[in-house]
């Protein structure tokens, strides 16, 4: 086995294989925010643009809800352990898009850690606190990154489904600088990946890992070589038509890794005829929601929620 040193590694620079990686638990406990206070105030990415004011949040209330329903299905199915849920907070308009203020992560000796975001913009930084509260009350070490450097947590950093090994985006939202600390303090390799469309501005819009072997993707989101690695890095990689990656959000989806390649469930947004195809053949149930309102300001399931241990 080639010997894999936990620093970021830019595509021509990985030297090794996935199964030369560690093996790694998945988490099964899902949090979400409540969506009292969501709106669109500005414009942070191109899905927002002429929403401002435009979000009916009676029906992003109801959207909201049936995702939390579906999580307690899946909980009494046993794909998850538990559904918590933290409170939004007034003015803070993107706080119910709670994948991106943090990382959560489990060390060697079992310690679970949270790397908390530098969030690009200014007015997302504030929900950063409220966060650490929720990982202070379940057993976290909050982890503050001493770079300088933009970091969206789970919006761009993604682990490789049971696997000791992480993909970490730059382009729009974090900077590529960062994975270097970020690969030291969770002491695990991270290959960057670049994204060259602003559609894609977060790799959570354009990389869904299916499985230990397969991945959806948006193939326009990355530069060649990026794609080139993620080819290297999965025996399965399936492209997915741009109107169903940007219009339907549907790398976007949720999937709640089992323990084994076909044990899992699946969350994603209604409309996606090709992806839910795939999705159908190693997931089981896949539930189908809508995310219209949230999808205004450029988020959908997977955003929705921060999967933690
Ligand atoms: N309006 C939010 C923003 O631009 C949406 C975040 C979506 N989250 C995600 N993980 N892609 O910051």
């Amino acid at each position: 086995m080639t010997p894999v040193f936990a620093k970021a590694y830019s595509p021509s620079e990985v030297h090794f294989q996935i199964e030369d990686c560690d093996n790694r638990n998945e988490p099964r406990k899902v949090m979400m925010c409540t969506p009292d206070y969501y709106n669109v105030v500005d414009v942070k990415n191109v899905y927002m643009q002429h929403q401002k004011g435009n979000i009916n949040k009676e029906r992003a209330n109801i959207q909201w809800d049936n995702i939390r329903n579906s999580y307690l299905a899946l909980k009494n199915q046993k794909f998850l352990d538990d559904v918590v849920v933290i409170n939004g907070v007034e003015g803070m308009e993107d706080m119910v898009f709670c994948a991106n203020q943090s990382f959560p992560w489990v060390m060697w000796n079992g310690e679970k850690i949270a790397i908390m975001s530098r969030m690009r913009h200014e007015n997302r930084q504030n929900e950063i606190p409220y966060i650490e509260d929720f990982y202070q009350d379940h057993g976290y070490k909050i982890v503050e990154l001493q770079s300088k450097y933009h970091f969206e947590g789970m919006g761009d950093l993604i682990a490789h489904p049971g696997k000791r090994v992480l993909y970490g985006a730059y382009g729009f939202r974090s900077e590529k600088a960062v994975y270097d600390e970020i690969s030291r303090i969770v002491d695990a390799p991270i290959i960057t990946l670049e994204l060259i469309n602003e559609h894609h501005y977060h790799l959570d819009t354009c990389f869904l890992p299916l499985n230990h072997t397969e991945v959806l993707i948006a193939p326009d989101a990355f530069t060649p070589e990026s794609l080139a690695i993620i080819r290297r890095m999965f025996e399965g990689v399936y492209e997915i038509p741009e109107d169903e990656a940007i219009d339907g959000f549907a790398c976007n989806a949720h999937i709640i890794y089992g323990t084994n390649k076909n044990s899992s469930a699946a969350v994603i947004q209604r409309g996606n005829p090709v992806s839910l195809n795939i999705i159908q053949q190693s997931a089981n149930p896949v539930i189908e929601t809508d995310t219209t309102e949230f999808m205004k300001s450029g988020g959908s399931v997977f955003c929705l929620k921060m999967m933690f241990y």
